[in-house]
């Protein structure tokens, strides 16, 4: 049967939260914001408008929004330095593997990201083409826990949600799969992702068998 699989980007595929939180320390100190690495974990998966949001209330600070304008974009810049850098070591173990599995059993891939950035990711990455539908922050108006990304995904893909199944490392983007009704995989801690259909650390405990499961499974 052919099924979806739509995939988070940061820290799914790649991790790219180090690059964020360089970026945003730096913004955050330069308005004399402390910003810690526990914060950035609490930005996985927001957007970048509400990112630089959280951090002003973090800080106490009320800026102008021309100001918030000019910050949003120097982040951007020196986050783009650091993607710019980026190559195929920077892929997650066993990203390649999952993918070229599915990819011959002739399953539909897609990808479900918050980031405007996703596409030159995948491109530096040389991961674009493993992609029959990219869904990112530039299409979508409602960022998770919102479903938007992933049933637009699931539209692009002609394949319905209840037939697909969303890799995610963040809480919003595993609310976002359920309340979508697909499968729920959170990669990452166990603790924090308690509310995914299925958990593993990371992509190398998956095996084969799971993956034909899913190939089969129905959400009920
Ligand atoms: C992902 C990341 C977030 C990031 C968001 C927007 O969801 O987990 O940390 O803020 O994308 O990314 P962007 O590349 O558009 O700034
Ligand atoms: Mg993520």
């Amino acid at each position: 049967m052919k099924k979806g699989f739509i995939f988070d980007l940061d820290g799914v595929i790649v991790d790219t939260a180090k690059y964020h939180f360089l970026a945003w320390q730096n913004l955050a100190n330069s308005l004399g914001i402390s910003f810690s690495l526990a914060q950035n974990e609490q930005l996985k998966g927001v957007s970048r408008v509400r990112s630089l949001e959280k951090i002003l209330e973090w800080g106490d600070k009320t800026i102008s929004e021309e100001e918030f304008t000019r910050l949003m974009r120097e982040k951007n810049e020196e986050y783009l330095n650091y993607i710019s850098k980026m190559d195929i070591n920077e892929i997650l173990p066993d990203v390649p593997r999952i993918l070229d599995n599915l990819i011959s059993r002739g399953q539909a891939i897609a990808l479900g990201s918050a980031s405007k950035n996703a596409r030159v990711i995948l491109e530096k990455v040389q991961l674009i083409d493993k992609f029959h539908a990219i869904v990112d922050g530039t299409n979508v108006s409602k960022a998770k826990p919102d479903p938007e990304v992933f049933l637009i995904g699931a539209q692009q893909l002609d394949i319905s949600p209840e037939h697909c199944i969303v890799f995610e490392d963040s809480v919003a983007g595993i609310q976002a799969a359920n309340t979508a009704n697909m499968i729920s995989i959170g990669i990452g801690d166990a603790k924090v992702l308690h509310e995914a259909d299925y958990i593993f650390t990371n992509f190398t405990e998956i095996k084969e068998e799971f993956i034909n499961n899913l190939v089969l499974a129905r959400k009920v």
